[in-house]
């Protein structure tokens, strides 16, 4: 039986507890998630039943990109302001949804070279390396490089988003600031770093994260916050292991879509530790 607002049943509109059914316009839930733009941006290119997931499954992670974006971005200008708590707050937010980001490789993680064949000529040159939101978190970690921007010359909004990104501290960077205003010795050149540039550890920090851990009583919000980036850390190097194993499963030694060697220069970049210190510090607690 129908249950169109025209000629509702008993179940739908009858009864006093039931939702409402009638709207002058759109429904207030579209208006605010906008779901039907979502769910029409699934343009195919192939007539392979595989190619929907592939292209949702990157609709999904560029989505988590830019909740994660957004979740560092509020850590960074908290952390800036002394606001620990709520760059706590948020940091926590973004482990939980990087899980999240890295749970969505199930779909794409058993692909077989037949199967990717099957829509990947249809990709063209497209690769998830020209993914503007998936550079801005690079670049939050401080993982900053100016040739990334390259790409992104013909599209004026992610360019200019990308260069302001590239200019500002990195999430890592306000860190670091904010154990010099506890009085840490943070060497002024790390502090006074060209921004622009791929942040290089240094053993001065290494030094200080380890003076932390080692006491804990006094230090007990830096060892917080500590750990909550070594999450984010080894999270995101997670996303890059997964991804590289996926690669290697779907394509082998091929090139990539985007130029690349493929899975030899994804060892590379998934061989990279994010926070370094974080990591070699522990061998001086
Ligand atoms: C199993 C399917 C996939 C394969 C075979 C694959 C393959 C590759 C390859 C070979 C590269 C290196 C650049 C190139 O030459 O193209 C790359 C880079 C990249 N891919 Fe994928 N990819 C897959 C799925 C995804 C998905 C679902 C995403 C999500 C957005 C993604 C995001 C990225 C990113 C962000 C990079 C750049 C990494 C960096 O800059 O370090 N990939 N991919």
């Amino acid at each position: 039986m129908s249950t169109s607002p025209t000629t509702p049943d008993a179940s739908a509109a009858g009864s006093e507890d039931a939702p409402n059914l009638d709207f002058a316009g759109t429904t207030p839930y579209e208006d605010y998630v906008q779901a039907d733009v979502l769910t029409h941006l699934q343009h195919l290119r192939s007539d392979d039943p595989g190619e929907m997931v592939f292209l949702v499954t990157t609709q999904v992670m560029e989505l988590w990109f830019t909740v994660i974006v957004h979740e560092w971005e509020t850590a960074s200008r908290a952390l800036r302001e002394d606001r620990v708590p709520v760059a706590m707050d948020a940091l926590q937010r973004s482990v939980y949804e990087l899980e999240s980001l890295n749970a969505s490789w199930k779909p794409l993680a058993r692909l077989t070279p037949a199967q990717f064949n099957a829509y990947r000529a249809a990709l063209g040159e497209g690769s998830g390396f020209q993914s503007a939101m998936y550079r801005r978190m690079e670049f939050l970690l401080g993982e900053k490089s100016a040739s990334m921007l390259v790409p992104h010359r013909g599209a004026p909004r992610v360019h200019a988003e990308l260069e302001k990104a590239l200019h500002e501290p990195s999430l890592y960077d306000e860190v670091l600031r904010l154990l010099a205003r506890r009085g840490l010795p943070v060497p002024a050149a790390v502090l006074d770093r060209d921004l622009s540039q791929r942040y290089e550890p240094s053993p001065e920090v290494e030094a200080v994260w380890a003076d932390i851990y080692a006491d804990r009583d006094q230090h007990s919000e830096l060892v917080r916050l500590g750990e909550a980036l070594t999450d984010v850390g080894e999270l995101v190097w997670r996303w890059r292991n997964d991804h590289l194993v996926a690669t290697r499963r779907a394509m082998g030694s091929k090139t990539g879509t985007g130029g690349s060697a493929g899975v030899a220069w994804l060892e590379k970049r998934a061989r990279k530790n994010v926070f370094p210190e974080l990591w070699t510090a522990r061998s001086h607690v």
